[in-house]
């Protein structure tokens, strides 16, 4: 038995879950002892949405959040071992995803936060740079959880499709009908980045999501304005694929509402109906051609969207679960990958999905930081 710890900042940029995770010496054996979510601040959450574009990132500014991302996760570390009542010593190592500044399929990628800083100031074996091998080696280098959603929820009779709710969403087909789909895991387009951007510019900035998908309930979905915005040519094109913040960010999104009249609510409605009809579309394409799927499993922070919940079982004619009912919290579900993907670097196990990413082999992900020994 191991002790790992997992830290996920997404692209949502709403904070940093941290997740301890008990590994046994089968990788797939986990249990998440605890989990703490460190939210940024306000100020914090724009300064790091600003690095993500070219008119509002400097240089300066990109360095100096390279450290403080860094000391942010150092105290959600520190956080996390208090409330567990777990000593440092105890961690084999702490999988750091970092916050994806820049994602470019085919040319690079860019997560910041430190590694030594992390090491040197938690005392532990930091794996991090999860992305790069798998870019190395021709990959798309995203998505790198479809590993962990094979291990945990691939193990049974049944097909189903795991979908991660984050900023953008993400689908990893697992059980035995994956093995007949060509592209078994990749992003299905905005998740929650469309809806979290409107909640913002409706907002002036005061609020930052649409809880519970309530505003969104009240409106009406404007559906001449979905079918446009899925013939966007992300929903058109072949997995492997993998998008972000560059396709779907706040210049989409100023797009969109420039494009018609519409009320508050009525954008919320329409927005998260292109969520739940762009995942349908989706399935559709690349998925159902090659297997049915028994359900859908969710994850990630658009799982307490119970409206989005309801529009995606509407739109696919699937039951839809959350991870909780399988034992994983869908808040934890993303930073417990990230303490899978440390051990399994650790332990020398090639967790890349080359069916997902479309690399030439399974890619070592990570690169090893330790402490300085006192
Ligand atoms: N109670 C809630 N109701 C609706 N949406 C929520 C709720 N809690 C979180 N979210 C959404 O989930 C997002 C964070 O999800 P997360 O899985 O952390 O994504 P990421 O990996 O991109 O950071 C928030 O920005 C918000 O849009
Ligand atoms: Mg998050």
């Amino acid at each position: 038995m191991e002790l790992y710890i997992g830290l996920m900042s997404g692209t949502s940029a709403d904070g940093v879950d941290a997740a301890l995770v008990q590994i046994g010496s089968d990788i797939s054996d986990v249990s998440l002892v605890k989990m703490v979510s460190h939210s940024f601040s306000l100020p914090e959450r724009q300064s790091i949405l600003r690095l993500c574009h070219n008119d509002t990132a400097t240089v300066e500014d990109i360095c100096r959040w390279h450290f403080r991302l860094a000391h942010l996760y150092a105290l959600a570390v520190e956080e996390l071992l208090q409330a567990a009542g777990v000593g440092r010593e105890q961690i084999t190592a702490v999988g750091m995803h970092g916050q994806t500044i820049q994602h470019l399929p085919g040319e690079g990628t860019l997560q910041l936060g430190n590694a030594a800083v992390l090491a040197n100031r938690v005392g532990v074996t930091v794996v991090h740079d999860f992305r790069s091998a798998d870019m190395a080696l021709g990959g798309q280098g995203a998505p790198v959880v479809p590993f962990f959603d094979q291990l945990l929820f691939g193990g049974g009779p049944e097909t189903a499709a795991v979908q991660n709710l984050g900023g953008i969403g993400n689908v990893t087909v697992v059980g035995p009908g994956a093995k007949a789909v060509p592209a078994v895991a990749f992003d299905t387009g905005p998740a929650n980045m469309v809806i979290d951007g409107l909640v913002q510019r409706f907002s002036s900035g005061q609020r930052t999501f649409d809880d519970d998908g309530r505003m969104a309930r009240s409106g009406t979905v404007a559906w001449d304005v979905v079918k446009m915005l899925l013939q966007h040519e992300y929903f058109a094109q072949e997995p492997p694929k993998s998008t972000g913040r560059e396709v779907f960010g706040s210049a989409y999104g100023e797009s969109m509402v420039a494009m018609v009249a519409l009320s508050e609510a009525d954008w919320l409605a329409t927005a998260t109906a292109l969520t739940a009809a762009s995942i349908a579309q989706q399935y559709r394409r690349f998925i159902l051609p090659y297997t049915d799927l028994q359900r859908i499993i969710v994850g990630g922070g658009g799982a307490k969207n119970t409206f989005l919940l309801d529009l995606i079982q509407d739109y696919t004619k699937l039951p839809v679960v959350t991870s909780d009912s399988l034992g994983v919290p869908v808040d934890a579900k993303e930073a417990m990958a990230f303490a899978v993907l440390a051990a399994a670097n650790r332990r020398g196990i090639c967790a890349g999905v080359p069916m997902a990413t479309g690399a030439a082999r399974a890619a070592l992900l990570g690169s090893v930081q330790h402490p300085t020994p006192v």
